[in-house]
């Protein structure tokens, strides 16, 4: 059948819906959908560590063989200099920038290195807000809550905490800077809410909130005379002979040479693991999104945490073709979008936290209640012209603006038909674990944005992403700065490669690949 004729059933059924009321999940009911449901807990998918700080520890296996990967850098290098500065930032995404920012704002001698051009990251996708308790209903003891209920209790409590009281004065910042939050009619900031969340916390940008703040960010790294390194891949970093980081190795992919930097602290703000479509998931992630920055600081014997949740964003595109995987925002649920099996019925609270939504959409499908596509592809409605119908013609127009271009590039329209949709992959949980500061186990090493680990627990919430990057950013840069001014540039070595190349000859080289994977490997050939 066609995609229109399938689509019939959403329309037919939308009155009736409209005045059903949803029965809630109770506890032991999202607990059992999850185990049963969710790709976290497919074991086959995992395996554990062979060696290395995390050594024994379950991951997924296509990032588990990229940590375990060598180094594409020879014991012999020459490990000259090009450059020497005081902090070196690596990713040129919205920690990356906010890192870059906040250590020239102190003083510090700067160098932002990133793959491809400053900006080209997760958060210029970014699309569905920022949460910051502003509402005078809402508090930061209410986002703290929130968030720990949405990660299952297993958030760092420090981080965390850090996180939501610093929220409102990174709001501030933001708007000083020129970002253009949505106001109410009286000026103050428009608030919506997200899933999961017991209060209306999203400062937005209509659906395109993160290409906002970066085209600010990005604006002012420029104005700032920060110096930029573009084209310019981490491959990997430097030790002296107690184990600090001392720098970093990029490969320039104009001239495919490499380039060392010498620095006294660095901060890698390198984003998620999306484009290694783990389990096979399309993804919603950014073509650089191949988790270097976890690689590299494994080699340098950093630690991991929380490495085996992933998130599986339960609105991917799955028609047309062209779209598969790309994020279909949070927000158009939280406006009131239904998700509609093929039978017209709804199945779970829309706005339950992802995992449980995701877990649903996977369950319908298993047992036969998705829609199937001529191309074999399968997945649930998302409801989207009702929108209009509830809150009046145009909403779906005036409030998501750039979903509305998304599909309207391949002729279809958005308000008068439902979008089909199944989980992407979006996110990664954990990542690098870092300290109230973004410092990692491994002295003068911070890492900043996903690429960290420990504040999320085991499901994020939306909207906390584009929070944790900028109040992490803005502390590893600050932090980093603040020490510059007392610290001699350490020796550049690469010690810590050759313990892990020990460690993994004991271990018979067992993954056999090169790490990082820089860019995917169906991406035009770079190298
Ligand atoms: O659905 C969304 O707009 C995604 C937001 C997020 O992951 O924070």
């Amino acid at each position: 059948m066609d995609i229109h004729a399938l689509q019939q059933i959403v329309h037919k059924t939308r009155d009736a819906r409209r005045k059903q009321t949803l029965q809630k999940f109770s506890p032991a009911d999202r607990d059992q959908l999850i185990h049963k449901y969710h790709p976290d807990f497919r074991a086959k998918a995992y395996r554990p560590l062979r060696f290395g700080p995390n050594e024994g520890e379950k991951t997924v296996v296509e990032l588990a063989t990229l940590l375990e990967g060598d180094s594409g850098i020879q014991d012999h290098a020459d490990l000259a200099p090009l450059y020497t500065t005081d902090v070196l930032v690596v990713g040129g995404g919205g920690a990356g920038c906010a890192a870059a920012l906040h250590a020239h704002g102190s003083g510090a001698k700067v160098i932002l290195a990133t793959k491809l051009r400053l900006g080209d990251s997760n958060s210029v996708m970014a699309q569905g807000g920022m949460q910051i308790s502003v509402a005078p209903e809402d508090s930061p003891v209410t986002h703290f809550i929130d968030t720990l209920k949405g990660g299952h209790m297993h958030n760092d409590h420090d981080l965390l905490k850090v996180m939501v009281e610093e929220g409102p004065s990174i709001a501030k910042w933001l708007i000083e800077l020129g970002v253009l939050f949505d106001r109410q009619a009286d000026g103050n900031l428009h608030v919506k809410k997200g899933g999961g969340s017991s209060k209306p916390r999203l400062v937005t940008c209509s659906d395109y909130t993160g290409l906002e703040i970066m085209r600010v960010l990005k604006d002012e790294v420029i104005n700032q005379k920060i110096q930029l390194l573009e084209f310019a891949a981490a491959i990997e970093l430097l030790s002296d002979d107690e184990g600090n980081c001392t720098g970093a190795i990029f490969k320039d992919l104009d001239t495919q040479r490499l380039v060392v930097v010498a620095a006294k602290s660095v901060i890698l703000a390198t984003g998620g693991i999306g484009r290694l479509h783990i389990q096979g998931f399309p993804t919603s992630n950014h073509y650089g999104a191949t988790g270097d920055g976890l690689c590299l600081s494994y080699r340098m014997g950093a630690k991991l945490a929380h490495i085996d949740t992933f998130q599986y964003h339960p609105s991917g595109a799955v028609y047309p073709e062209q779209l598969i995987g790309a994020l279909v925002t949070e927000g158009m649920r939280s406006e009131g979008g239904h998700l509609v099996n093929a039978q017209g019925e709804r199945f779970v609270n829309e706005l339950d936290t992802r995992d449980v939504v995701s877990s649903s959409i996977i369950r319908e499908c298993e047992e036969g209640r998705g829609i199937r596509t001529m191309s074999g592809r399968v997945g649930v409605w998302l409801d989207t012209p009702l929108l209009d119908v509830e809150h009046g013609s145009g909403t779906v127009e005036k409030h998501f603006p750039a979903m509305v271009l998304q599909f309207e590039r391949f002729g279809i329209d958005i308000s008068k038909d439902p979008v089909l949709i199944y989980p992407t992959l979006h996110y990664q949980n954990g990542g690098v674990k870092i300290d109230t500061n973004s410092e990692t186990n491994v002295k003068n090493l911070f890492v900043a944005g996903e690429a960290s680990g420990g504040l999320h627990g085991r499901n994020r919430l939306m909207g906390n992403s584009l929070l944790d990057l900028m109040v992490f950013g803005k502390r590893s840069g600050l932090t980093a700065a603040g020490r510059a001014g007392s610290m001699k540039q350490g020796k550049l070595t690469l010690k810590h490669l050759e313990r892990f190349r020990a460690e993994a000859r004991k271990h018979g080289n067992v993954s056999g690949v090169i790490s990082p994977m820089v860019l995917p490997a169906y991406t035009r050939k770079v190298g």
